[in-house]
């Protein structure tokens, strides 16, 4: 047993700071060659000529990539684009040609087979696009599959398929076989018996991907839904960009085995790294990608509330704008001031804006994407307002809106 990895028992104490789960590093993978071949060969200055010459494939080359603990991490490509390769690598389903993958601070490319064993049975749990169920086996017993290798008793194994079964909403399918099943629901058992493992690793290669649109819609909810129960570490493999805009937190983007771009989602929008990357994007839905903090800008307008009616209007006037936002002393959004308000305040005499704070005005979180707010847009005296704790973050007018939407033409292409 590798010293940092918790065990199932006693799991790791939940920690504030990120930590690194996953760590690749110079991983490369050589098929077709012997491993000294290729291990000389990707030392040398043109290894991708060099190899396909001697009749290998490089299918893997020069990869590092850092996955945060309880981060769902996605890698995203063309078919052939080496995916499948580098997340086997991972727990060396696949053995590197070179470079290293530490798992939780243990070097897993220089471990024995026990050692290995333990970390594949215990930590890592993998899900498949097409998941092999066994036919004369109960879900149930499918389910409970993956702890066949714990030396649990049998009455606890099922007991635990059942509640990984009713976490992916199939609790009451245990008794049937899978053959009754739908293609959808069968993939659900496949993500039942990777989480009756109660593993704190999913490796996933295009769980999805075999899955019709709507179903596979649910999938992806049903993933972060766990997620937000109990966060994991998870890889994630998929070809489809709105896939990866959907579900992931950062995105790492390989072409011919070697990784183009990494990063977030509306990163990944805003600043394609090539064409390839463009390509990928000019299919994705930006509205549903974009979010309210991607694109707000800051509120050039406010006031706190002990400030003098004049004065506000005075600056409502010169900004030709009809509403600004109120502060508190402690710098919170207490709410908007109207013009005709303030008006009606100076002609009252009031010494301050404090009784003209109304809650005319639409709050929306910075993780809302656009496609939830557009109807907002326009509605009332301030723009669109990002807040988050109580505090005013900034604001979405809705030409920012618009202009982000719109689609940029195909950089780099003809
Ligand atoms: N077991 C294997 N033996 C030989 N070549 C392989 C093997 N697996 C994959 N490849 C090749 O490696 C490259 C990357 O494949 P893969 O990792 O499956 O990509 P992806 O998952 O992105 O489709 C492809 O050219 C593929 O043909
Ligand atoms: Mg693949």
């Amino acid at each position: 047993m590798s010293p940092g990895l918790p065990t199932a028992q006693s799991p790791a104490p939940p920690t504030e700071a990120t930590t690194a789960m996953i760590e690749g590093s110079g991983l490369s993978k050589v098929y077709g060659l012997s491993e000294p071949r290729a291990a000389a060969l990707l030392q040398g200055a043109h290894p991708a000529p060099s190899i396909a010459a001697a009749g290998g494939n490089l299918a893997v080359h020069d990869v590092a990539f850092t996955v945060d603990q309880g981060e769902l991490f996605v890698i995203m490509g063309l078919s052939g684009s080496g995916k499948s390769t580098l997340l086997r690598m991972v727990n060396r389903l696949v053995e590197p040609s070179s470079g290293t993958v530490h798992i939780d601070g243990a070097d897993v490319t220089g471990m024995e087979p026990a050692a290995l064993r333990e970390l594949r049975n215990r930590h890592i749990s993998m899900v498949f696009q097409h998941f092999a169920l066994l036919p004369h086996r109960t879900v149930r017993e499918n389910a409970a599959y993956g702890l066949q290798i714990r030396q649990l008793p049998v009455r606890e194994r099922l007991e635990r398929a059942d509640a990984a079964l009713h976490q992916v909403g199939l609790g009451d399918r245990g008794d049937v076989r899978p053959h009754q099943l739908s293609g959808g629901m069968r993939q659900r058992v496949g993500l039942a018996r990777a989480l009756a493992t109660d593993a704190d690793i999913l490796l996933m290669d295009e769980p999805f991907s075999a899955l019709d649109p709507l179903i596979r819609r649910d999938m992806q909810d049903l993933l972060l839904r766990l997620q937000a129960e109990r966060r994991r570490t998870i890889v994630f493999v998929t070809h489809d960009l709105n896939e990866a805009m959907r579900i992931g937190g950062r995105i790492m983007v390989m072409k011919d085995g070697r990784v183009v771009q990494c990063g977030t989602g509306p990163e990944i929008l805003s600043s394609p790294a090539d064409a390839y990357v463009s390509d990928f994007v000019s299919d994705v839905d930006r509205s549903r990608v974009l979010t309210a903090g991607a694109v707000m800008r800051p509120a050039l307008l406010t006031a706190t509330v002990d400030e003098a009616p004049a004065a506000v209007l005075d600056r409502l006037a010169n900004a030709e704008a009809n509403g600004v936002f109120v502060l508190g002393d402690d710098g919170r959004l207490l709410g908007v001031a109207r013009d005709e308000d303030l008006a009606a305040a100076l002609r009252d005499g009031e010494p301050d804006i404090a009784g003209r704070v109304a809650d005319t005005f639409d709050v929306v979180p910075p993780d809302l994407p656009l496609s939830d707010l557009l109807h907002l847009a326009g509605r009332n005296v301030v723009p669109v307002t990002v807040v988050e704790d109580g505090r005013l973050l900034g604001v979405v007018p809705r030409a920012a809106i618009l202009s982000a939407i719109a689609m940029p033409g195909r950089s780099g292409r003809a």
